[in-house]
Parts: C-alpha cells; sequence; structure tokens
C-alpha cells in the first residue's frame, strides 16, 4: 500500500491570515503523525504566504518519519534547503498569482538549472524529487538528472469534469508511472487528492506515496488532524492494489 505525506501548509494559512502564532504547524506534524502519516510536507514558499522560515528547524526536531520540503529552485531556497537538511525536497514550479501550485515543474525546459539544483541538494545527503506532469518525457528526464523520485501531479485526474477525461487522465498517470518505474524512480502522487476521489488513484500500482494537504486539513478542522490523517491511511489500506490488480480495470471502474 501507498503510504501516506501529509502537507501541513493549511494550518499555517490559517495561521498567516492573522499574523499570528496558531495554529502552529509543528503541533500539526505531531498529530499527523500520531495518526498514522509516514511523511510531513511543508512548502515554504517564495512569498512565505503559509509556512515560514521559523517554522523550519522546529519542523524538523518533532518530525520523526520523513521530512518532506517542498521548494522551487530559487537559489535563495536552494540554499536554506541546504542548511536545513530534511530527508527529501520536492521540487515544484512557483507562481506569485496561483492559489496552490498549479501543475508541474517543467523538468524538460529547465533542464539545466534544475539539473544544477538537484546535483547540490543531493551533494547535501538529501532525496530529491519532482513534482511533474504524468508525460513520459518528463519522466525521463527527471530520471536522467538524477532525482531519486517523482510526484506526478495528480490534478489532471482530481479536476477532470467527465468520466472520460477522468479515465484519461488515470491511463496517463499509469503510463508514467510504467515509464518512471522502468527508470528506477520512486513513485509519489498529489494534488486535488481527496477523501472523495482517492480511491481510483490509491487503487493504481506503483504509487509507493501520496502528498495530501486540503482535504485533510479541512477534515481535521472538524475531527482534529490526528483522526483526519488516521481516516485517509484507512482508504488507502482498503483501496490498496492486490497483486493481480490492473490499472485499467481500476480506471474503468469509476
Ligand atoms: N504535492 C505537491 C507538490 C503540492 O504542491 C501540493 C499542494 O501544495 C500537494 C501535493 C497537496 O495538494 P492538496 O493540498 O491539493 O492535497
Amino acid at each position: 500500500m501507498a503510504t501516506l505525506g501529509v502537507n501541513i501548509d493549511h494550518v499555517a494559512t490559517v495561521r498567516q491570515a492573522r499574523r499570528t502564532d496558531e495554529p502552529d504547524p509543528v503541533w500539526a506534524a505531531v498529530e499527523a503523525q500520531l495518526g498514522g502519516a509516514s511523511c510531513i510536507t511543508a512548502h515554504l514558499r517564495e512569498d512565505r504566504r503559509h509556512i515560514t522560515d521559523r517554522d523550519l528547524e522546529p519542523l524538523k526536531a518533532v518530525v520523526r518519519v520523513k521530512f518532506n520540503l517542498e521548494m522551487s529552485i530559487a537559489p535563495s531556497i536552494v540554499a536554506i534547503a541546504a542548511r536545513l537538511r530534511p530527508t527529501q525536497c520536492c521540487l515544484v514550479p512557483e507562481r506569485r498569482q496561483e492559489l496552490t501550485t498549479e501543475g508541474g515543474l517543467d523538468v524538460v525546459r529547465l533542464r539545466r538549472r534544475v539539473a544544477a539544483v538537484v546535483k547540490k541538494l543531493k551533494a547535501c545527503g538529501i532525496r530529491v524529487s519532482a513534482f511533474i506532469e504524468p508525460l513520459a518525457e518528463q519522466v525521463e528526464t527527471a530520471a536522467e538528472i538524477g532525482c531519486d523520485c517523482v510526484e506526478l501531479w495528480t490534478g489532471g485526474y482530481a479536476h477532470a469534469r467527465t468520466p472520460q477525461r477522468r479515465v484519461a487522465a488515470l491511463h496517463a498517470l499509469g503510463d508514467a508511472i510504467a515509464v518512471g518505474r522502468a527508470c528506477g524512480l520512486e513513485i509519489h502522487g498529489g494534488h486535488g487528492l481527496t477523501y472523495r476521489n482517492i480511491a481510483p488513484v490509491a487503487a493504481m500500482p506503483g504509487f509507493v506515496e501520496f502528498n495530501i494537504g486540503h482535504t485533510i486539513v479541512a477534515r481535521a478542522m472538524f475531527v482534529g488532524i490526528r483522526r483526519a490523517t488516521r481516516e485517509m491511511v484507512k482508504l488507502l489500506k482498503r483501496y490498496a492494489p492486490s497483486e493481480s490488480c490492473q490499472c485499467s480495470r481500476v480506471a474503468s471502474s469509476h
């Protein structure tokens, strides 16, 4: 079964709405781990709209599972990551006006710049992931420039408006997983996944980890982070692929 990375950014979003000290994303990280998270993800954006520099060291201290720092390839952010040394860095595109990360990092177009960042982070002993769209060329390039893993953008599936598009998006994910595994990459997935839409992707063979944020933090308002995390872990377990499961069968049944 795939493991769960909980993205705690939106706990900090609520805090930053008042520029105060609550709710604390560090506390959220503790609760998510108690709920069964295998990874805690935080995105230090260049605009610092949620996670801030002051969160990083306390987060690193309390995270006993994998600590995944989501980040752009901006030199100032890379320097912070190199000092902090989280378990993993996930390279993402960043645009000021976006509501959240939209789409994947174009590692084909940005190949040289991303390759230099991957090299620098790996020299610090950090695992490197790239958040990319499920396209063969993107996956192959991520492998060629030395990424350990890729996080496939699941937004195409999550935002699909028709069953046909949803199935096509699942097939694209299945194809990208196959390419990634052939290249020796570990495959993660994330973006737009919710309690209601997780089943078909959780049932796809090949995903090792899902990074999920908004839906868990939203649910946590009513049941707390620990229980909200536990409920998502339960779904990943319930829908985990069996040995004989075929992606296409799962895709067509939803
Ligand atoms: N993975 C990446 C790389 C992301 O940028 C985000 C959004 O911050 C997520 C996963 C989580 O997405 P969501 O909040 O929609 O679950």
